[in-house]
């Protein structure tokens, strides 16, 4: 019989990667949303990949969705409640958003956890949770940059899973890179790429130096991710990347394909909090600088590597278990596969 999966953000990036990666390989597919009857879950139900409602503010929801479910993917949104409270909030400190998203996502990350703690204790078939976090950048830096909420955040829930010792026993981690997507993202001057008002080359400006590296998904694969961290033994800091590079060789590449030139310019930290206020510029700035500077750590596991790490320890458990060669989608096929004219009409 197949296997459950239950995946929490079902509806979105991640989640919704991981459903149809799953059901391509016959598992049972549980998508998780809050309104089943809404256009996004409709569109999954028409896949033939089943909705049932919870909220992760609501326990008992969360653990009816999560019950019979053999493998748990669950990811966190920040950003909803950051930009909820955001108009308010900006007016009253530049820290008060950031600390106001950061305590909700904890409180619900916990609560995920404490849910699938809860399942597993009650039926004993769970064989593994994977939540999709990010490391701490205020503890990368060694304390120069603590503006990135959304990293912090996600790493004090990893922590709290990791004290669950019998759910820890039976979990996983995913830190997902940078989304290739962002460059799409519309947030006044910041994050996305943009047209060059005095000529037709595309702009994109980013805090830290254009040439260092940084790693990058295409959301596709998160599915894969999640399959290797289900296939091989627990307790996995893995680093969810596509390919790595700088973002002078992503926009290269991004021109190389549409053949419409692009540039990156180097901002500063000031110059992002200047051009969006309230907190929003610098931690975006300062998630980029981070990575810039210091990377992800060095304790994150890269996809090519987690059978090898593993065979260290019990050889037994991984031989003809994963494949050492994991395929990822290189920024070319990503760019290749995407239509890029809506971007470019509305730049
Ligand atoms: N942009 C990047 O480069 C990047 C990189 C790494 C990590 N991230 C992180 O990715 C996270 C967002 O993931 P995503 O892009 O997959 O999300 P997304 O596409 O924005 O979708 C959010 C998902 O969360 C679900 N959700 C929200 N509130 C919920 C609640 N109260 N109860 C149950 N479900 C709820 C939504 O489901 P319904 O609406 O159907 O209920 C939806 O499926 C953020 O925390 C961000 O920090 C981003």
């Amino acid at each position: 019989m197949a296997k459950t999966i239950a995946v929490l953000g079902a509806t979105g990036n991640q989640g919704g990667a991981v459903a149809l990666f799953f059901d391509a390989q016959g598992w049972n597919v549980r998508g998780i949303s809050r309104s089943a009857s809404s256009a996004s879950s409709k569109a999954l139900s028409s896949k033939g990949i089943s909705v049932v409602e919870a909220d992760v503010d609501d326990f008992s929801s969360l653990v009816s969705a999560f019950s019979g479910a053999h493998v748990i993917f669950a990811v966190t949104d920040f950003w909803a409640p950051f930009f909820e409270a955001y108009p308010e909030l900006s007016k009253v400190s530049d820290r008060a958003t950031g600390e106001h998203a950061l305590a909700i996502e904890v409180r619900r990350g916990k609560t995920i956890v404490d849910a699938a703690t809860k399942v597993l204790e009650k039926e004993g078939i769970l064989e593994r949770f994977v939540f999709s976090t990010l490391p701490s950048f205020k503890d990368l830096s060694g304390g120069k940059y603590t503006y990135a909420y959304h990293f912090d955040a996600k790493a004090v829930v990893s922590e709290y899973l990791k004290e669950q010792k019998a759910l820890w026993e039976k979990s996983s981690l995913l830190n997902m890179a940078f989304y290739t997507t962002n460059m799409l993202i519309k947030m006044g001057s910041l994050m996305g790429a943009k047209k060059d008002p005095n000529g037709n080359k595309i702009i994109w400006r980013r805090a830290g130096s254009n040439e260092a590296v940084h790693p990058f998904v295409v959301l596709g694969d998160t599915g894969i991710f999640v399959d290797l961290l289900v296939r091989s033994p627990p307790k996995q800091d893995l680093l969810g990347v596509s390919e790595t590079a700088s973002y002078a060789t992503f926009m290269k590449i991004w021109s190389e394909v549409t053949g419409v030139p692009s540039e990156v310019q180097q901002e500063t930290e000031d110059e992002a909090d200047k051009a969006i206020p309230g907190g929003l510029g610098r931690e975006i700035a300062e998630s980029t600088s981070t990575s810039a500077e210091f990377g992800w750590g060095k304790h994150l596991v890269l996809p090519k590597d987690v059978s090898t790490r593993f065979n260290l320890f019990d050889s037994k458990l991984i031989s003809g278990q994963l494949d050492p060669n994991v395929k990822t989608t290189s920024l070319r096929t990503y760019f290749e596969n995407e239509d890029w004219k809506p971007f470019l009409e509305n730049a």
